[in-house]
């Protein structure tokens, strides 16, 4: 079977893989540039970034109580190679490529729940939950030579749970997980998000390539023209950088506030908060595909899967916090269209934003560092994938802080004090 480090290396004559593709992205970010229409609408970038990025990276591919119990089973692609999630009998979590390893007939086509083996359509070979072939109906017969059942079990794949999520990564060396997202593991500890609990999932199709609607997500600069109801309750004022070492890109919202529109606030809080979470939104894109928002009532999530250069699958799921009262259906329906308005919203520009793109004549434009700043930061750990730098990036550094926001988990900003504790409103 060929690996995806064998296709990358095979893939190397890329231009995409050279320091010189990305000299706009690499100048810091009063110099740099936005990306390449290529990297957008451009099918052979998509192709390639599906290996270089999705092949190499910590991949979300759902959400840790959609594998809850033994035998629950979900199918994923990601980077084009379909996947198996399951939980063997002592509830470990297991991932397989879905292949037999008799002919390479795809195992399973949709989520299931499975008894306690997983068993080919084709000639009924049969693996266990943890992947070891238990099973081979009529072959002991054939007299094949030196045929030894546990050399031809399932192949692995690396799979984890963070916080809520249940993550995949296809190399064969995955980056360690504590370093992957550094220091965000901390700054979200207070919520203790692994367990909420997921309340309404729905998808959509978004006509846009993965990165713009990660990209709006990032930034803030289009609130007020864009969202003229979310602006009122997440003003431009109270956004602050929410970045330390890791795979990642936030800001916070410090402090929420209600004003005509007070949806997200209807739901009581999850219990033992403290005064920062309480008073805030966090708004996070996990590389690659995750993006995060958390409330301190509930939690939004947008899983981004990519289709083609053009159009993605979004994935929107709701949680609630284990511990919360009673939770009234009309507020959760409240602040369910509340963010579906704001999906919609956002998806409107995104794809104006890939209309524009895929027209032609585009040259990268330049970034706002007081609003986009958490886009060069992406577009580096892009290039660092392609160019095959392991780099985590570090955090944020200090001398801009009364432009971009400081500390970690602020607190709201009437709580700044002469001593220098609180936020410093930009
Ligand atoms: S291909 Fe699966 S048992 Fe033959
Ligand atoms: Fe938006």
């Amino acid at each position: 079977m060929t690996s995806p480090t064998e296709v990358l290396d095979q893939a190397s004559d890329s231009r995409w893989v050279s320091e010189a593709a990305w000299t706009g992205t690499r100048r810091p970010i009063l110099q740099a540039n936005a990306l390449p229409a290529a990297c957008y609408v451009d099918e052979a970038f998509f192709n390639e970034e599906k290996l270089r990025v999705f092949g190499t990276s910590w991949v979300c591919v759902g959400l840790h109580d959609e594998l809850d119990a033994p035998g629950s089973t979900i199918v994923r692609s990601v980077a084009g190679q379909s996947i198996i999630l399951t939980r063997n009998a002592n509830g470990e979590l297991r991932g397989f490529r879905n292949a037999c390893r008799h002919r390479g007939t795809q195992l399973l086509d949709s989520d299931c729940t499975l008894g306690s083996t997983i068993r080919c359509p084709y000639h009924r070979w049969t693996y266990d939950l943890d992947g070891l072939l238990v099973a081979t109906p009529l072959f002991a017969d054939a007299g094949v030579d030196g045929f030894d059942p546990s050399d031809y079990g399932l192949h692995p794949v690396c799979v984890t749970t963070w916080q809520c999520f249940v993550l995949i990564c296809l190399s064969d060396e995955p980056p360690p997980v504590a370093e992957w997202f550094g220091d965000l593991d901390g700054r979200l500890a207070g919520y203790g998000l692994a367990d909420w609990r997921s309340q309404l999932t729905q998808s959509i199709t978004i006509n846009a390539n993965w990165k713009l609607i990660s990209e709006n997500f990032q930034e803030y600069y289009h609130l007020r023209w864009i969202h003229p109801e979310l602006s009122k309750v997440s003003r431009v004022e109270d956004h602050y950088r929410y970045q330390g070492n890791g795979m990642y890109c936030g800001q916070t919202t410090t402090p929420i506030s209600a004003d005509e529109r007070g949806d997200w606030s209807t739901m009581p809080p999850a219990e033992g908060l403290n005064e920062s979470d309480l008073a805030s939104g966090r708004f996070i894109a996990l590389f690659p595909n995750v993006l995060l928002s958390v409330l301190p009532n509930h939690v939004f999530v947008m899983r981004l899967d990519p289709i083609d250069a053009g159009s993605t699958r979004e994935i929107c799921t709701w949680l609630l916090p284990p511990a919360a009262p009673e939770v009234d259906d009309g507020d959760f329906l409240a602040t369910r269209d509340f963010w579906l308005d704001i999906n919609h919203e956002d998806i409107g520009i995104v794809q104006r934003g890939q209309a524009g793109l895929a027209t032609g004549g585009y040259t990268p434009g330049r970034l706002s560092p007081r609003f986009e700043e958490p886009l060069h930061r992406f577009h580096n750990m892009l290039a660092d994938r392609f160019t095959g730098s392991s780099q985590i990036p570090t955090g944020d550094e200090s001398d801009d802080l009364p432009i971009h926001g400081n500390g970690v988990n602020p607190l709201p900003w009437h709580a700044h004090t002469p001593t220098g504790e609180g936020t410093v409103r930009p």
